[in-house]
């Protein structure tokens, strides 16, 4: 709401003023959550979609459909309020972007430039990372079974650390590091018994989970001295993990309790003080009606009081924190736009609208029932009239994107944005029935930069050779 005043005023209606341009904030503090939600997302006078100053049916016509476009400003915006409340706000910490949500040479730097660190879980993504030029040092290394190549390649290139996360592992980068005559800084990766309410599937701090030490049986303490004796591995501090989309920051004040009441006893035990607590990710983010994310800034309150708190009653020394969001960077800022194709309706129960792409662009409604918000992004000023199911053109009936979703009446070659994708989709996106992925296009100030090429039909064929005897 703008308040518009085109006449002189009345003595009485002066009076009025403090309090209409109290409401005017109000609104214009609203709009600007609203806005954040989605970046820079908003429908221009043709009633097209427009992200990051570009019109949608534009960008259809340049780079095809489907099409992951990224929003630029938004993920600087996101990197900034993690650094703003993380690293500004308190002492002694670092906020690394967990690179499996969106892992590319553009988002690499992004990162960079924005000054967060990165976690690589493969020699794939730290490939990219330092091809990316991303200063190794503020890297650090994830997986549960990372392999003597990627261990290798991980020591040469100087990075950060490592987070060993099993007995296997620990042997072998001893081993190692030996060999190439370097120590090597490490974390060790705790399971500390926490269910976080989130999917199954992303959970990850219970302890029936293949990830980690298990704090509870004394598994983390063995691992923990035999650590403390292999001469290649500094032991820097621990780091757990406790899923993903997650809501309530009650359970990131519970893992801050668990994880200095660990490190406390292991400085009464032994007398060794970690001095790095790496709290994993996991902030949840809005995808649909019903979600409602944190602020980042309550995030971070909740992490540095809990803090304060335990290691006030443990009388332990606050240690480095480090936290590793990767979908809350990403999500919010990636839409995908595709082009609607065959329409069938089935009387009394359900009209389904097919689109370009599906579960190789986006599988996360089949693994994890993830509900997502779509409009038609070249009538995206339209009312909606009818409940209709999106689905992708892979030759499975689990290939659907969104189940009901309230549209204006969709016509083939209508373009669909679905919201809310840029977190594990591109980078959990495959060929299955042999489809090609979509490009990637980073939009910001009006511009398109193609980030990821749009594949091929060539490209599938890349690595597929033919044997002589069947020429
Ligand atoms: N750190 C570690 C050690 C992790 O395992 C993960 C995610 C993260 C950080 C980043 O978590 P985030 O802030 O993104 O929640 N494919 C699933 C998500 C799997 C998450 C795996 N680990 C999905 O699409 O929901």
């Amino acid at each position: 709401m703008v308040v518009v005043i085109d006449k002189p005023m009345a003595t009485e209606d002066l009076l009025l003023l403090p309090f209409l341009f109290f409401l005017n904030s109000l609104y214009i503090e609203r709009e600007e959550e609203e806005m954040r939600l989605h970046g820079t997302q908003l429908v221009n006078e043709q009633g097209h979609l427009e992200i990051g100053g570009c019109d949608t049916v534009e960008l259809a016509k340049k780079f095809g459909t489907p099409l992951y476009i990224m929003d630029e400003a938004h993920i600087r915006d996101i990197c900034q309020q993690y650094q703003g409340s993380f690293v500004k706000g308190m002492e002694n910490a670092e906020v690394i972007y967990a690179s499996k949500a969106f892992s590319t040479l553009a988002m690499c730097r992004i990162i960079d430039e924005e000054g967060l660190g990165l976690d690589v879980v493969s020699g794939g993504e730290l490939y990219t990372a330092l091809q990316a030029n991303f200063p190794a040092a503020r890297i650090y290394f994830h997986g549960n079974n990372k392999s003597r190549e990627e261990l290798t390649m991980a020591i040469n290139a100087g990075v950060g650390r490592i987070v060993v996360d099993n007995f296997h592992e620990m042997s072998i980068l001893n081993e190692l590091a030996e060999d190439l005559n370097q120590r090597v800084n490490i974390l060790l990766r705790v399971t500390p018994g926490i269910e976080a309410h989130t999917h199954e599937y992303i959970r990850t701090g219970q302890i029936d989970s293949k990830f980690g030490f298990t704090l509870s049986d004394g598994t983390a303490d063995r691992a923990l001295d035999l650590a403390l004796s292999c001469p290649f591995l500094v032991v820097e501090g621990i780091h757990a993990h406790i899923g993903s989309q997650i809501f309530e920051l009650d359970s990131f004040r519970h893992e801050v309790q668990i994880m200095i009441g660990y490190m406390s006893d292991i400085h009464v035990r032994i007398g060794y003080l970690l001095q790095e607590l790496n709290l994993g990710g996991g902030f949840g983010i809005y995808y649909a009606s019903g979600d409602e994310p944190a602020q980042i800034t309550d995030y971070a309150k909740t992490v540095q009081a809990a803090l304060e708190d335990a290691c006030r009653d443990q009388k332990f020394p606050r240690p480095k924190i480090i936290i590793e969001p990767g979908r809350s960077i990403v999500g919010t800022a990636g839409t995908t736009l595709y082009t609607v194709g065959s329409i069938k309706e089935i009387p009394e129960i359900r009209k389904y609208i097919a689109v370009d792409g599906g579960m190789t662009d986006n599988p996360r409604l089949a693994l994890y029932q993830a509900r997502y918000e779509a409009v038609l992004a070249n009538r995206a000023s339209e009312e909606t009239v009818e409940s209709v199911s999106v689905t992708g053109k892979c030759c499975e009936s689990g290939d659907m994107l969104i189940l009901d979703i309230d549209l204006p009446k969709a016509i083939s070659g209508d373009l669909l944005a679905v919201s809310c994708t840029g977190a594990y989709n591109y980078s959990m996106s495959s060929n299955y029935n042999r489809l090609t992925r979509p490009g990637v296009v980073l939009v910001a100030g009006g511009h398109a930069d193609v980030i990821v090429r749009r594949e091929t039909h060539s490209d599938l064929l890349r690595n597929d050779v033919l044997p002589a005897r069947l020429k």
